[in-house]
């Protein structure tokens, strides 16, 4: 008799424990339940206007979504679980051709830069596309990024340079953060492929000279006093950008790099511009489906990129892969990783930049909201 109680007692412990147990786990995750999985499939929107308001009603849709968002996840934002996701969905959309063969294919599609403008999220975000091949290890390689040119021209010339596998329907794509300054380099990619195509990624001048310059400042700081720094805790930096005896912006690397037009100029003297696709940062942050859209078409590659594969993560700034859950970048990436200046250097800068970006504008034949 005493036996049965404690049989009994036992199982109702275990009950109640493994309903606790269900319990800290669902309050502990609630995106579990929020988020339902995707499905994805190919898409035919193509017109834009359609695509916008079809992205202002997600954006509502999301935002209750946001409010509701785990900071325990946080810990969870990690740029290599990303990385997996993005690679899980191109696998699952890629359905390959019979009889075809998984070859080394010579990149026909190359990002041109520029630095601090989300080079590295456009082409992390294009990468979920079937018909884009952008291996994770492949994607920077050395001699395509800080290269000294002569190196990569005959790399180049012999063809000998690490390409990932892929398909006859793909198209292999190589990042850059800065072959848009290097002024040899367009010759060097015209000889290697006069059919090229080009996509650049610009940004305000100013924020991309502040944010390059915060980050490799941010870098150097950490390195050597072996603590981390946020911007916000940063010491004032505007003397790094502007003489206040002469009331001129320095001249540096970092702020030709904020020049667009300098590196076009070279690039023009070569290929024609529908050779070469120019995006916008702003632009790619509040619509990257928009924006990556036009990349799909600008590759002739199937429409895939719908509203559902993104949602706007309110804390992060920022838009996140939406899958079985929700991916974002770590905490490096984000808008609130920059420092701020006073008015009056904001002003100067301002001021420094608007000629350069005028001549911009007239090259590709195309205003930013500058
Ligand atoms: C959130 O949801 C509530 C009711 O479900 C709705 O009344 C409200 O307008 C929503 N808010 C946003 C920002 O969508
Ligand atoms: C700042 O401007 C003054 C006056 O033109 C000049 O003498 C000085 O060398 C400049 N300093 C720097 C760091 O460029």
């Amino acid at each position: 008799m005493l036996q049965k109680i404690r049989q009994v007692l036992f199982i109702i412990a275990l009950i109640a424990s493994f309903m606790v147990g269900m319990l800290t786990y669902l309050t502990a995750f609630p995106l579990h339940r929020i988020h339902s999985p995707v499905t994805w499939q190919a898409s035919e929107v193509d017109n834009e206007n359609k695509a916008e308001t079809e992205h202002e009603k997600e954006k509502t849709k999301v935002s209750n979504k946001t409010i509701v968002y785990d900071v325990d996840l946080l810990h969870k934002y990690d740029v290599d679980l990303l990385h997996k996701e993005l690679l899980n969905i191109h696998n699952k959309l890629y359905k390959k051709q019979p009889n075809d063969q998984c070859n080394l294919r010579e990149p026909a599609c190359v990002v041109l830069g520029v630095a601090k403008s989300g080079t590295q999220e456009l082409v992390d975000f294009a990468s979920l596309h079937p018909n884009i091949v952008l291996k994770p290890g492949l994607a920077n390689p050395k001699m395509f990024d800080k290269s000294n040119e002569i190196r990569m021209k005959a790399m180049l010339a012999d063809r000998k340079y690490p390409v990932p596998c892929s398909h006859a329907d793909q198209v292999v794509v190589f990042k850059s953060d800065d072959f848009l300054f290097k002024s040899e380099m367009p010759k060097i990619l015209y000889e290697y492929n006069p059919n090229l195509k080009m996509i650049l990624i610009t940004r305000e001048p100013v924020s991309r000279l502040i944010s390059g310059y915060t980050y490799h400042y941010l870098q150097v700081k950490q390195r050597r006093e072996r603590t981390l720094y946020r911007p916000e805790l940063l010491p004032e930096l505007d003397h790094h950008f502007v003489n206040f005896s002469s009331l001129q912006v320095i001249d540096n690397h970092e702020s030709r790099l904020s020049m667009y037009y300098t590196g076009m100029e070279n690039y023009l003297k070569v290929f024609p511009l529908n050779q070469i696709l120019v995006l916008e940062s702003n632009e790619f942050q509040e619509n990257p489906v928009k924006v990556l859209q036009r990349v799909e078409k600008f590759l002739d590659i199937k429409s895939v990129i719908t509203n559902e594969i993104f949602t706007f993560v309110e804390e992060k700034g920022f838009y996140c892969l939406n899958s079985d859950r929700i991916y974002c970048y770590g905490s490096d990436r984000g808008r609130k990783s920059m420092k701020d200046l006073k008015p009056e250097t904001m002003e100067i800068l301002k001021e420094h930049f608007k000629p350069h970006n005028m001549k911009f504008y007239e090259q590709i034949g195309k205003k930013f909201d500058w």
